[in-house]
């Protein structure tokens, strides 16, 4: 009997780890044989702790389950996947999961992390595979026709990106992965690193094989230390099969790959800081050109991309170009792992093809709020995203409907709030954590983020209110234009959109009306 309770540390946090002790301990007194697996979680959070049992008709899930309900469980017939009141039926059946189409994410949930036989039976490495039968160049450009945008926010093609450093020599180049996941609201990379690290080395692995790159670096935050630990493990265990190191998988080439931990900064997720980080030294931001895949790590050609994006190349690989390039609308092609999260009742992973409507995401599948009360505004693209109102949200999640709506994907968090949220709080949030994360090196940012968040006071409270939004607004067109990075220049993003589309909320409590 093979039972299936979450390692991810979402699940955790609600008692996975007393539900698997509590299945191994009553197992043992029945007698039962019972192999307990770890997986990781199906993204379906509201669920967790979400116990699977493998049945001749597929995995048949429970939840979501706690320690006490156990026995009970087990009463009912859970080894056999018998009658309960929290029995969901097959899990892949499952509208959230049977509607996804799940490429990057497809192994998360289903196998051991950690186990590379288990990878090896659910298609890993077929994309590396196929790749080392190709000649680098080929393996970009199968990346660039597939089509496939960097999914940390910017959306650059990956493949122009990695042909930029394939062509440019040099006798050390590196692959670095930016898992320095700060977006609020966002947590596919930590999912993914924890639930299939495997498909991540895969992707980095062949990243380095394309580029020529011999060396790898994971930059991961120190707020995800599951994370850390699952993926060291891994890297181990892909050493011990040959999967990195000298003549990884019989290549021929070396590629190393090593883990690093941050310190908590949010710049550090932009990647030149990341990259002074990696290097050492204090976070930040170097001045762009040169770009990274010129002049990157210690000054080398380095590939730097998000975790998603890597981790959706093996399957890109594997299928090929074409069969990843038929997702999707217009340039914005493949799949994108939303991540749905705020006052949300259903909050999860949720893999889609570009294209499906903000609303159907929001309300069809994420169930609307938790709260009940109606949805009145939607931040997505983390919290340098524009905000949202309800009355918008059947808008295309693509990257250009998104831009011409003056709004972006990010790296596709959606944060829900409902129509308690007083949104002169949320834009004067976006100045002070600005204020707060900015790395101090130009002066729009540093400064402009202070100022803006006692201009917003004073509107707030009434004090020559029309003056200080015209204040407000050249503040945020100096941001715009005049910051060095995303971070000075994107958060006026929030604060204008707040503005533009709940004026209300800026003069309520002066005029009383709050
Ligand atoms: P960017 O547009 O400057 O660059 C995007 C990427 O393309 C970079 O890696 C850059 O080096 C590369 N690139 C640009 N021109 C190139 C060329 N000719 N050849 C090869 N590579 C080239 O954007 P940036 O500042 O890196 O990222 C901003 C985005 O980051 C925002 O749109 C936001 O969505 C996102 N973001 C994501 C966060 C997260 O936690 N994932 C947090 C904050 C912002
Ligand atoms: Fe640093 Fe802010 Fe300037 Fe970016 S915009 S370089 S975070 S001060």
């Amino acid at each position: 009997i093979t039972i299936y309770v979450p390692r991810d540390s979402a699940a955790c946090s609600v008692g996975a780890d007393a539900v698997a002790s509590a299945i191994t301990r009553e197992a043992a007194a029945s007698g039962a044989d019972v192999r307990v697996v770890r997986n990781g979680s199906r993204g379906m959070l509201w669920l967790e702790p979400l116990v699977e049992v493998a049945t001749e008709a597929g995995r048949i899930g429970y939840g979501p389950v706690s320690a006490s309900e156990i026995p009970a469980l087990i009463e009912a017939g859970l080894f056999t996947g018998g009658a309960h009141g929290k029995r969901l039926g097959l899990v892949e059946e499952l509208p959230w999961m049977a509607d996804q189409q799940r490429l990057c994410f497809a192994r998360v949930g289903v196998t051991d992390p950690v186990s590379a036989d288990d990878y090896l039976a659910h298609g890993g490495m077929a994309g590396l595979r196929r790749a080392l039968t190709m000649d680098p160049a080929e393996v970009v450009k199968e990346v660039t026709d597939s089509g496939l945008r960097g999914r940390g926010g910017a959306g650059f093609p990956a493949g122009i990106k990695w042909n930029t450093v394939h062509n440019t020599p040099g006798e050390l180049k590196f692959v670095c992965c930016n898992a320095d996941e700060g977006d609020s609201g966002t947590f596919a990379d930590r999912m993914l690193i924890e639930g299939d690290p495997f498909c991540l080395i895969e992707g980095m692995a062949i990243a380095a094989y394309a580029t020529g790159a011999s060396e790898g670096y994971v930059y991961l935050r120190s707020e995800y230390p599951d994370a850390v630990a699952t993926l060291r493990q891994a890297i181990e265990i892909a050493y011990a099969r040959g999967w990195l190191g000298q003549d990884y998988l019989g290549s021929g080439q070396r590629f190393d790959l090593f883990v690093r931990v941050g310190a908590g900064a949010y710049i550090c997720g932009e990647e030149t800081s990341m990259l002074e980080s990696l290097e050492g030294k204090r976070g930040m931001v170097r001045s762009k050109p040169p770009i990274p895949a010129i002049t990157g790590l210690f000054g080398k050609p380095t590939v730097v991309n998000n975790v998603l994006t890597l981790a959706s190349v093996p399957s890109i690989l594997a299928q090929g170009a074409a069969a990843y390039a038929a997702l999707g609308v217009g340039r914005s092609l493949g799949t994108q792992v939303f991540q749905l999260a705020g006052n949300i009742k259903h909050g999860g992973v949720f893999e889609t093809a570009f294209g499906m409507s903000l609303a159907t995401l929001v309300n069809d599948y994420g169930g609307g709020t938790r709260s009940g009360r109606p949805v009145r505004a939607v931040q997505v693209g983390g919290p340098l995203g524009t905000y949202l109102p309800a009355s918008t949200m059947d808008l295309p999640l693509d990257y250009e409907a998104f831009a011409a709506a003056q709004a972006m994907l990010g790296h596709g968090g959606i944060v829900v709030f409902d129509d308690t949220v007083d949104m002169a709080s949320m834009a004067r949030f976006a100045m002070e954590f600005c204020a707060e994360e900015s790395c101090g090196k130009c002066t729009p940012c540093r400064v402009g983020s202070v100022r803006g968040v006692e201009t917003i006071d004073r509107i707030v409270a009434g004090v020559e209110p029309e003056a200080n939004l015209v204040l407000l607004g050249d503040l945020c067109e100096l941001m715009t234009d005049g910051s060095l990075c995303a971070m000075g220049g994107l958060t006026p993003n929030p604060v204008l959109s707040a503005l533009r589309h709940f004026p209300e909320d800026f003069t309520a409590r002066h005029e009383g009306t709050a």
